[in-house]
């Protein structure tokens, strides 16, 4: 593929991206970066595609974090002046629905990444945590909110003091985690929600993930008031007429994606 350092595939509207240095646990260098943010936004303009899952090669992690050899050398005017880490925060703006399916150690911006998708499938195996602060550093990849907000005060003071990891159940009683299932399933289940996900129609999934991000952006009066509108707009497409009109005669709704 075009690609180095991840592997991008298409199962019919899915698509399926593979963090693929195994031999460093996944670890997300610069060249990682680059190229899974040109990748799936790529996929983000494709209207073939209805939802990307992100995952990592081999049995052992997602992604053990930044790649902290890359990292060691530099200096705060290498980090400011190449803005360290902020293409990430364009994964969080895609408008296609993704999936993180997390097998084995999700840590640091492992972690990071996982939560910059919209869901978080964990195989029973999966360990997350931001362990930045036993290497003398803290999370730069949106830890200390995004982890904030998922999963509250009390939990995210204590892995990001600690640098502690959670186990899977721990991660999904907290409210990281949106499925558990056993490791030997992560993949075809995660490939299961994402087909569910994008045999959806396309514009109005890009608004229901819209009304949901809002949460964190806004007030809930606006919040609400936003939502309102977009679930007036939904009135204006072809699908909410299909989906409709499906239900009425009872026969699974053939979304075109308009
Ligand atoms: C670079 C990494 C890496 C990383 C693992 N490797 N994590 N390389 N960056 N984040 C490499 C190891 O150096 C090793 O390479 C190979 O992957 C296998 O890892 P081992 O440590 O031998 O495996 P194991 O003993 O099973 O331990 C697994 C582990 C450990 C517990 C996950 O690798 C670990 O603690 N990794 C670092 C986790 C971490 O601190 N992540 C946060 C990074 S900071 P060799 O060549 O020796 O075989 C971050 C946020 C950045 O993500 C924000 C701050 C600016």
């Amino acid at each position: 593929g075009p690609y180095s350092t991840i592997l991008v595939e298409r199962r019919g509207r899915t698509a399926l991206l593979t963090l693929n240095r195994p031999k460093a646990l996944n670890a997300l260098s610069l060249d990682v970066m680059r190229e899974t943010v040109e990748a799936t936004e790529a996929l983000d303009r494709d209207p073939d595609v209805g939802c990307i899952v992100i995952t990592g090669s081999g049995e052992k992690a997602f992604a053990a974090g930044a790649d902290i050899k890359e990292m060691q050398p530099r200096s705060y005017m290498d980090m400011y002046l190449s803005d360290w880490f902020t293409a990430w925060d364009r994964l969080g703006q895609l408008r296609t629905p993704t999936i993180a399916a997390v097998r084995g150690y999700a840590l640091g911006g492992g972690c990071e990444l996982a939560m910059l998708c919209d869901l978080v499938i964990a195989s029973d195996t999966a360990v997350f945590g931001q362990p930045e602060i036993r290497l003398g550093v803290i999370p730069g990849i949106g830890g200390s909110q995004r982890l904030t907000r998922a999963v509250g005060k009390a939990k995210a003071m204590d892995l990001c003091l600690t640098g502690r990891n959670m186990d899977a159940e721990e991660a999904e009683r907290a409210g990281l985690v949106s499925r558990i299932v056993p490791d030997a399933d992560l993949l075809e289940e995660a490939l299961a929600v994402a087909g569910t996900v994008s045999g959806r129609s396309a514009p109005v999934a890009m608004m229901a993930k819209e009304a949901v991000n809002r949460a964190f952006e806004t007030t809930l009066a606006e919040g609400v008031r936003f939502e309102r509108r977009l679930f007036h707009a939904v009135f204006a497409t072809e699908d909410q007429k299909e989906g409709m009109r499906a239900f009425s005669e009872k026969r699974p709704a053939a979304f075109t994606h308009r």
